[in-house]
């Protein structure tokens, strides 16, 4: 009877080194003490053994039934380990090195807004925040843009289902919600809500729909600026982009209008510089910036009386201007998060 307890435990001890996963496990055990099992079949012995030789078998089967227990649990945890292993991957190697020493630092893209704000804040202009969902009232027709308009196509612009709601975005009344094409819709917003005079310049993301090259991409920034006061003149105007473009390029660079059409501003222009200091831009005039006089219909809009109010506006892309300034020669690095590109704005 021990005899056969102890091969028992021997077989066990044996078998179950090649018991690797846990449902294996599981039948295992139930093969040697479950219901049917070795153990459980060879107990039933106990009855044929003699009264006065009992305690000493039962105290033989106590002991093999301890061994077991012990055999199963610590098997049970060599897999337990071997799966949590598996769960969380190689190991770690303490002695490789730190990998670099690098904090993080702000994107090109931070930068240039940066410091464009803070050339504007230096003659008292602040900045205004607006939704990057807008409505087609705020992007277009405040703005005095005729449903007509190229900008207002499907295809040229994100616009959501009708069936969409944005309970924190106002509209005038039930018109499509879109992804704003431009950050002019903060003039408007920001009309609604303050009275005159108005000086601010307002960044931020805007969309369009359009194939990725070197120059454009679907998502981009602009910096929108709008001025309102009394008598306010295209000379402030051509004065501000003038300063701004010396303060960002160096005191030799130069600004010249070029007419343009708006259909928020009139008139209107395109606003280039020229740097030639600056190796990369040489002798060329460089488009940078859309301006003009805000158009009357724009402040009825919003309430100004535009006999006596008047004001400029200009928008313009921060890319464009962290191209321009940084030489870089493509769009698309600035989105692609590569460190070796990223890494040399820092410092
Ligand atoms: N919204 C224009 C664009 O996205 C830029 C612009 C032009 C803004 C003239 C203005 C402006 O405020 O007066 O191309």
């Amino acid at each position: 009877m021990e005899e056969e307890y102890q091969q028992i435990l021997k077989n066990a001890e044996a078998a179950i080194k090649s018991v690797e996963t846990r449902a294996d496990f599981e039948s295992f055990k139930a093969s040697v003490v479950g219901p049917n099992g070795e153990l459980t079949k060879a107990m039933k012995g106990m009855a044929k053994v003699p009264k006065e030789d009992k305690p000493r078998v039962g105290k033989a089967l106590n002991m093999v039934k301890k061994d077991l227990e012990a055999l199963f649990q610590k098997h049970l945890k060599t897999i337990e380990d071997r799966e949590m292993a598996a769960r969380i991957g190689a190991p770690v190697d303490p002695s490789l090195p730190v990998p670099g020493e690098s904090w993080g630092g702000k994107h090109p893209l931070t930068k240039v807004r940066e410091e464009i704000i803070h050339i504007f804040r230096r003659v008292g202009f602040s900045v205004a925040e607006g939704p990057e969902v807008e409505t087609e009232y705020y992007c277009f027709d405040a703005l005095n843009t005729p449903s007509d308009h190229p900008a207002r196509d499907l295809q040229d612009t994100y616009y959501f289902p009708p069936q969409t709601r944005f309970a924190n975005i106002s509209q005038k009344e039930k018109e499509r919600y879109l992804l704003r094409t431009h950050t002019s819709s903060v003039q408007i917003r920001t009309m609604l809500e303050t009275e005159p005079p108005v000086r601010i310049v307002s960044p931020g993301r805007c969309f369009r729909r359009d194939t990725a090259d070197a120059t454009h991409s679907a998502n981009f920034h602009q910096i929108e600026g709008l001025y309102v006061d009394r008598k306010v003149s295209v000379r402030d105007l051509k004065a501000l982009l003038d300063y701004f473009i010396k303060s960002l390029l160096g005191p030799s660079a130069k600004t010249r209008f070029r007419p343009h059409f708006f259909p928020y501003t009139e008139p209107s222009f395109e606003v280039d510089f020229s740097a030639s200091h600056l190796g990369k831009v040489g002798s060329q005039w460089i488009e940078i910036a859309g301006c003009g006089l805000v158009h009357p219909s724009v402040f009825e809009s919003v309430g100004y009386d535009s006999k006596e109010w008047s004001g400029f506006a200009f928008g313009m892309g921060i890319e464009r201007i962290a191209m321009i300034l940084h030489g870089v020669d493509d769009i698309r690095y600035f989105y692609q998060n590569d460190q070796r590109f990223l890494q040399q704005f820092q410092g």
